[in-house]
């Protein structure tokens, strides 16, 4: 028979193991602890000073924001009508090249890329021109105030209008970062933040405090700092007679009340060169044309879309990699949308192609209005008689463009879009009404004849551009000036300290 164990030595073992145990759960779970902390403490690597330009040091305490950011600067992915590949506008649509006759945007005009290629496309493109000094060159310094986080470093170190004065090429060794961290974000509390004067002065002059709006509204309104209207305006009282940066929105963000305001002050970007019409530029009302929106109205922001959370390896963050967001569906509809991917890419086609349909209906006629009103100056007609129809090529070319500059605006309201063009296309017709019969009273039978507009070049010799010598120009900035900026900014930064927080081991 077997000796039985004796009972005490029975409950020893049984105690013994269950103290093992437990002090096995305890260190388990203080390594899990452990690695949870590591993971999810934060701990910055460097102190972001206040206007910190350069994103790679954001990056060091943001990596995963930071790398996607830094996708932007791809530039291989097309959808039908848009995308991040560089697209010459101009090629593909040969008329932009008259409707904007006397003016830079028929020398050169590209689809925008990412945020990633703001500062190389703004020295590349020829409406820039090919400035050899400081004080050469078309445009303004105010044409810096949407490339990048110099522009509130420098706003705060000299002052606004100081920033908007002089020539473009005055600030090409400064702002040479391109957009990112700091434009949108604070550098303490990583909140989101406004970083462009314009847009909370335009908000002030409407009675609303940038600080009022909700956390969701600001998903919008940072990107509303680049992606809005916005002229050049030198009568400002802070102005002095400097170009400042200015949204037209006093009456309200509609195209007819921004049109008002406009006419009210008799202001023109420019002299058409063919009819000699007070033109207006709309630059790209993508906010004003997203707010007349059903997902505005239903509280969706920009970010919602462009930029969706993502989650990688259990962890969620927001995605940076601003495109087009029929590159990511499923994050970027299918939080909200039910519809399989094919649907909602028809659905955004579907929208695009029926308003680009008339859209391409009202250039033509708005081009033979331009070339119409050319003839009736060469048979000799007088201001007099010009007048009413110079101003109606004028609101009709503004409306064309609110619509063709508001890029997404066929997808992000289409009825809204599909409005302003119906009304473009009346005041279009109308203009060439009084075109014929004043035409016909100058003595001139039958239709003036549409130009040979069928390629870029054909456009740009029938307005009488010498390309050569504009692209020999910008060939000697890339070569000659470009360079010193470069270098110079290099030398600046590197003396800019990177202060390490000695948490890294
Ligand atoms: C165009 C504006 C914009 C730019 C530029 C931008 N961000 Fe953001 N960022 C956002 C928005 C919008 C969110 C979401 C914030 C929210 O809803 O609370 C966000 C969120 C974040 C967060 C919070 C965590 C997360 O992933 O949601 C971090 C960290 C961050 N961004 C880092 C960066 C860094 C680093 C850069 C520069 C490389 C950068 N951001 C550039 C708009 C921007
Ligand atoms: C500081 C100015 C600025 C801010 C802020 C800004 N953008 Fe942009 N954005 C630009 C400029 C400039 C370009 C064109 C860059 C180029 O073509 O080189 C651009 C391009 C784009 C493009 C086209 C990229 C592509 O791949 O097709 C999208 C989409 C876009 N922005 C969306 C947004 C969204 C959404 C926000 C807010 C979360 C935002 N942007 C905030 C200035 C800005
Ligand atoms: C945060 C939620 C949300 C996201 C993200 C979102 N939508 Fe919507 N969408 C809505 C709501 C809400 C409506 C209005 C429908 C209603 O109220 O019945 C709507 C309406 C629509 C409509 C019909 C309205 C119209 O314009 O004719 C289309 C098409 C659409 N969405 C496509 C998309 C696509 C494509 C995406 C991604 C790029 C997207 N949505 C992302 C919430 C969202
Ligand atoms: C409901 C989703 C949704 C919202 C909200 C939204 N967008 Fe878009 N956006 C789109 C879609 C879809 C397109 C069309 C993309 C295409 O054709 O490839 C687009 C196109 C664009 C483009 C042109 C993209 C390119 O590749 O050139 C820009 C710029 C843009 N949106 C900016 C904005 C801004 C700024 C806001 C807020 C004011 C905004 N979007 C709000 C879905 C949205």
């Amino acid at each position: 028979m077997e000796k039985k164990r004796n009972p005490i030595v029975n409950w020893l073992l049984f105690f013994g193991t269950m103290v093992v145990v437990f002090i096995l759960g305890l260190l388990a779970s203080s390594i899990t602890e452990r690695r949870a902390e590591e993971e999810f403490t934060f701990k910055p690597e460097v102190k972001i000073a206040e206007w910190e330009p350069r994103n790679e040091v954001w990056g060091k305490n943001y990596p995963i924001e930071y790398a996607s950011y830094m996708k932007t600067a791809e530039s291989d992915y097309k959808t039908k009508y848009n995308g991040n590949a560089m697209i010459d506008m101009l090629e593909v649509d040969p008329r932009l090249v008259v409707l904007w006759a006397g003016y830079g945007f028929s020398k050169s005009y590209n689809q925008g890329r990412g945020h990633a290629h703001a500062i190389t496309d703004i020295h590349n493109i020829l409406r820039t021109g090919g400035p050899t000094n400081e004080t050469d060159g078309p445009m303004p310094a105010t044409c810096w105030t949407c490339k990048g986080p110099d522009v509130p470093r420098l706003m705060d170190q000299n002052g606004v209008a100081e920033f908007y004065a002089g020539k473009w090429s005055r600030l090409g060794s400064e702002v040479v970062n391109h957009i990112g961290c700091a434009d949108c974000h604070n550098n303490e509390t990583m909140e989101l933040q406004i970083s462009r004067p314009a847009l909370i002065e335009a908000f002030q002059r409407q009675g609303k405090d940038i600080n009022s709006f909700t956390h969701n509204e600001m998903r919008s309104l940072v990107c509303a700092q680049c992606h809005v209207e916005y002229f050049f305006d030198p009568d400002r009282p802070e102005a002095k007679g400097i170009q400042y940066l200015t949204h037209p929105w006093d009456k309200g963000f509609k195209v007819e009340e921004m049109e008002a305001y406009y006419d009210e002050r008799n202001f023109s970007d420019w002299t058409h060169s063919i009819s000699k019409a007070p033109m207006l530029k709309a630059q790209h009302p993508g906010y004003e044309v997203y707010l007349t929106g059903v997902h505005a109205a239903r509280g969706v922001s920009c970010a919602d879309c462009h930029m969706p959370y993502m989650s990688e390896g259990g962890r969620k963050y927001t995605d940076h990699h601003i495109q087009s967001p029929l590159a990511n569906v499923e994050n970027s509809c299918m939080v909200c949308h039910k519809e399989k991917t094919e649907q909602l890419v028809k659905d955004v086609y579907e929208r695009q192609d029926r308003i680009i349909e008339n859209r391409d209906k009202l250039e033509e006629l708005i081009v033979r209005a331009h070339v119409e009103a050319g003839k009736a100056w060469e048979l000799g007609a007088t201001e007099a008689q010009m007048k009413d129809i110079l101003i109606d090529i004028r609101h009709a070319q503004w409306r064309w463009d609110y619509v063709a500059a508001s890029h997404g605006g066929s997808f992000h309201s289409p009825v809204e879009i599909s409005r302003v063009i119906g009304t473009s296309l009346t005041i279009a017709q109308e203009a060439r009404i009084k075109l014929a019969r004043l035409l016909t009273e100058l003595g001139h039978k039958g239709e003036v004849p549409y130009p040979d507009i069928s390629t870029k070049e054909k456009a740009q010799k029938y307005v009488g551009l010498d390309m050569e010598k504009l692209n020999k120009e910008k060939e000697d900035f890339k070569k000659n000036l470009l360079p010193v900026w470069m270098e110079k900014a290099k030398e600046r930064e590197s003396k800019m300290p990177i202060v390490y927080t000695g948490t890294q081991e």
